[in-house]
C-alpha cells in the first residue's frame, strides 16, 4: 500500500537520464501500486521566465512523451501541477516552516543562482514547492533520479516539522532509486545529462532519429585506452556508456561488459547505439502518432487534473483546519 507521486518539468521531450533515472521506473510502479500521480511541473519551470507559447506546447509535448514511454492514464492520475491551485497553497505554509538556510545549500540554487548573478524567490523556494506537491497527496514513495535526493530530504524534513507544530498529518515520503540513478553527459561525463546543457551533442532525447542518436554515441568523450572496463571513478565517459548499453538492453553492467570483450571503445559504440536505437524507436514512433492530436492530450490532462484535484482537496481542508484558518 502508499501512495507513489512524481513530478517532471515541461521542457517538450525528455532526455535518456529522465526515461533511464526516471520514467522507466514510473511505468513499473503504475502497476505495482492502485494509487499513483504523475504531474507535469510547470509550476516549477518558470523560475526562470518561458515563452508562453512554447510553454504551452511544451506542457502538451511532455503529456504525449510520457505517454509514449508507458505512463497509462487508467493507472495513474498524469496531471498538469499549475491547474491544482492547492500546490501552491500548500507551498507557501511550508515556506513558513523553512529556515533559510535550510535551501541556501541545496544545489539548484547552488548553481543557478551563480549562473545568473541574482537567483529569483521562486528559484530560491523551488524545493518547498516540490515538498509542498509531494505532501499534498500524502505519498509515500517518490520516483526520481539522483539529483532530487536532497529535494526529497527537505520533503521529509517539512513533513516532520509540520507535524511537530500542527499535529500528525504527513507521513514521510521515500525516493525511490533506479539502478540507473544517474546518467552523465556524453560530452563531460563529470556532469549529469541535463536538458539545460547548451551542447547538443551532450543530451540525447527519447524522440531523437537513429542517426543523431549513432552520431552523438559515436562523439561521445572516452579516454585513451580502447579496452571496455566498468570503473565510474577513473573511467567515467566509458562506464558511463556501460551504464546506458545495461540499461537499455536490459542486461546487468557484468553482461554489458562481457558482449564488449574483444571490442575497442569505437566498435562498441556501435552495440550501445544499436540498443538505445532498439529501445526508443517504437517510443519515437508512438510520440510522433500521440502529439498531432492536441486537443486529446489536453482533455487527458483535465482528466487528471479534475481527480488531482479530488484527492487534494480533503487533504487541503485538513490542513487549513490543522494551522487555525477554519
Ligand atoms: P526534472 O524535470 O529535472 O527531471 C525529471 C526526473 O528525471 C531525473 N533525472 C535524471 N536521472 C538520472 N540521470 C540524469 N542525468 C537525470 N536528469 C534528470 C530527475 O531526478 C527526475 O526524477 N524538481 C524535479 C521535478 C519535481 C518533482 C516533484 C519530482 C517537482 N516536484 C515532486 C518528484 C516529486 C525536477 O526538476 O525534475
Amino acid at each position: 500500500s502508499g501512495r507513489v507521486f512524481s513530478g517532471i518539468q515541461p521542457t517538450g521531450v525528455p532526455h535518456l537520464g529522465n526515461y533511464l533515472g526516471a520514467l522507466e521506473n514510473w511505468v513499473s510502479l503504475q502497476n505495482q501500486y492502485s494509487s499513483v500521480l504523475y504531474s507535469i511541473v510547470d509550476l516549477h519551470s518558470i523560475t526562470q521566465p518561458k515563452d508562453p507559447a512554447l510553454l504551452r506546447n511544451n506542457i502538451l509535448d511532455m503529456a504525449a512523451s510520457l505517454l509514449a514511454c508507458g505512463v497509462d492514464p487508467e493507472r495513474a492520475i498524469l496531471f498538469q501541477q499549475s491547474q491544482v491551485s492547492e500546490h501552491s497553497e500548500l507551498s507557501w505554509i511550508l515556506g513558513c516552516l523553512t529556515s533559510m538556510p535550510r535551501l541556501r545549500h541545496l544545489p539548484q540554487w547552488k548553481v543557478k543562482s551563480k549562473q545568473k548573478n541574482e537567483g529569483s524567490v521562486g528559484l530560491y523556494t523551488y524545493p518547498v514547492l516540490q515538498a509542498a506537491d509531494i505532501l499534498l497527496y500524502k505519498s509515500t514513495h517518490v520516483p526520481v533520479g539522483e539529483d532530487q535526493v536532497q529535494h526529497l530530504d527537505l520533503a521529509q524534513d517539512l513533513a516532520r516539522i509540520f507535524n511537530y507544530h500542527y499535529g500528525d498529518v504527513f507521513p514521510e515520503a521515500r525516493a525511490l532509486l533506479s539502478s540507473t540513478r544517474k546518467v552523465k553527459s556524453l560530452r563531460d561525463p563529470s556532469a549529469k545529462m541535463s536538458k539545460s546543457d547548451t551542447q547538443a551533442m551532450a543530451t540525447i532525447s527519447i524522440t531523437d532519429s537513429p542517426d543523431d542518436i549513432a552520431l552523438k554515441i559515436r562523439r561521445a568523450v572516452t579516454d585513451f585506452t580502447s579496452e571496455v572496463t566498468f570503473d565510474p571513478e577513473t573511467r567515467p565517459g566509458v562506464s558511463n556508456l556501460v551504464t546506458i548499453h545495461a540499461a537499455m538492453a536490459t542486461i546487468t553492467v557484468q553482461e554489458a561488459v562481457s558482449r564488449a570483450k574483444g571490442l575497442d571503445t569505437g566498435a562498441y559504440k556501435t552495440l550501445v547505439s544499436e540498443a538505445v536505437i532498439q529501445r526508443l524507436t517504437p517510443i519515437r514512433e508512438e510520440f510522433q502518432r500521440l502529439r498531432a492530436d492536441r486537443a486529446h492530450l489536453q482533455n487527458l490532462l483535465e482528466l487528471g487534473n479534475r481527480r488531482a484535484r479530488e484527492l487534494a482537496a480533503p487533504v487541503m481542508a485538513e490542513v487549513r483546519h490543522r494551522v487555525g484558518f477554519s
